[in-house]
């Protein structure tokens, strides 16, 4: 017996050098251990065999020597194929990557969201209002009744309904009505309207769309100073501190009184510059104390409560801001228009 194992040892030592994948040496697994292996049978021989003892010894050396030898060889091919595997799927990390395109945020959001920012920060709510508008909010509630001569200013476009005559919104100042109406004295109003409106205009510095912001307080003793401290404060903080804000009287017919508001150039300081028109001035807001007629169409008491309301155009802001000279551009969606704005400019915001 002890010769026999000797044999098969070295058999099974050749056969193992010329394995040169797992299935082969699966297969030789099967010649030795499987049902009708090699070993398997010298195994039930042992009933036969004269001295078991050395028998089983001899029988257990070939069986330690086959496993560690199918061990020994399993790793040496698993790790081959391990190694083959990296190899074909090797990276080579030198060559050039595919461009990622970056993305930029449009003008208009930008200016929107700093404005934002600020408001919330002084404790408003932004409001979201639908730019489908009726008459009646958008004109005869703000005290524009018809055939008001101020609504030729704000001839917009209208969609006729069977029921009411509905149109799209030319002012932001809508989003008035519809607060006050849901509110109906249950308490302060302080509120921003930023969103598109519309109007029948179309030039190099009027689009038949383009954006406001509205903004309106509504307390129980608000005056025009506290309107004057609000613009101040966001002028200074949007244009720099060293911007000063005037006010001229003008006409709304949804605010009494009613002031125009410019503000020092941002690009000259005062001193008088082409973008200023040699003025020093630049107008960004129209605004005023809420017109009694207005309260009370919105279910407020004249009486006990009053309130301030602003309203500026976005595109100004952005044009100046980023030296726009024809705002249909912004709304031309034109990809190498809006490239120019990328992230890296972000931190240069209006100052
Ligand atoms: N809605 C006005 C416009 O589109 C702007 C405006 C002026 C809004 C005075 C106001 C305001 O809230 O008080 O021209």
């Amino acid at each position: 017996m002890k010769e026999k194992v000797e044999n098969l040892c070295s058999e099974i030592k050749g056969k193992m050098e010329n394995v040169s994948n797992l299935n082969e040496l699966y297969n030789l697994k099967l010649e030795y251990t499987g049902k009708k292996g090699i070993i398997t049978e010298l195994q039930s021989g042992i009933k036969d065999a004269t001295d078991k003892k050395e028998y089983g010894i001899q029988l257990n050396i070939l069986k330690t020597f086959f496993n560690d030898s199918y061990e020994s060889k399993y790793n040496e091919l698993n790790e081959l194929e391990l190694n083959k595997k990296l190899e074909s799927e090797k990276i080579d990390v030198t060559l050039p990557s595919k461009r990622l395109r970056e993305g930029s945020k449009h003008p208009m959001t930008r200016i929107q969201e700093e404005l934002e920012d600020y408001f919330v920060s002084m404790g408003y709510d932004v409001f979201d209002g639908p730019e489908i508008e009726t008459d009646e909010n958008c004109f005869q509630k703000l005290n524009l009744p018809i055939g008001h001569p101020a609504r030729d200013a704000q001839d917009t476009f209208y969609l006729e309904n069977e029921y009411e005559k509905f149109l799209l919104r030319s002012q932001t100042s809508t989003s008035q009505v519809r607060v006050m109406e849901a509110n109906k004295e249950k308490g302060p109003i302080r509120i921003i309207c930023p969103g598109k409106v519309y109007r029948r205009d179309d030039d190099a510095t009027h689009s038949h769309q383009f954006m406001q912001m509205e903004g309106l307080v509504i307390d129980e003793n608000v005056s025009m100073a506290d309107l004057k401290g609000t613009l101040e404060g966001f002028s200074k903080k949007l244009l720099g501190e060293k911007t000063e804000v005037r006010f001229r009287p003008s006409f709304f017919p949804f605010t009494e009184p009613s002031v125009e508001v410019d503000v020092t150039c941002f690009k000259c300081g005062g001193k008088g510059c082409p973008l200023c028109k040699q003025t020093g001035w630049i107008e960004v807001l129209g605004a005023g104390m809420v017109h009694p007629n207005v309260l009370r169409y919105c279910g407020y008491d004249p009486e006990k409560y009053q309130g301030f309301a602003f309203g500026t155009g976005l595109d100004r802001f952005a044009m100046f801001k980023f030296g726009i000279t024809d705002i249909r551009t912004i709304y031309g969606n034109d990809i190498r228009f809006l490239n120019q704005f990328s992230r890296k400019d972000e931190e240069n915001e209006i100052k």
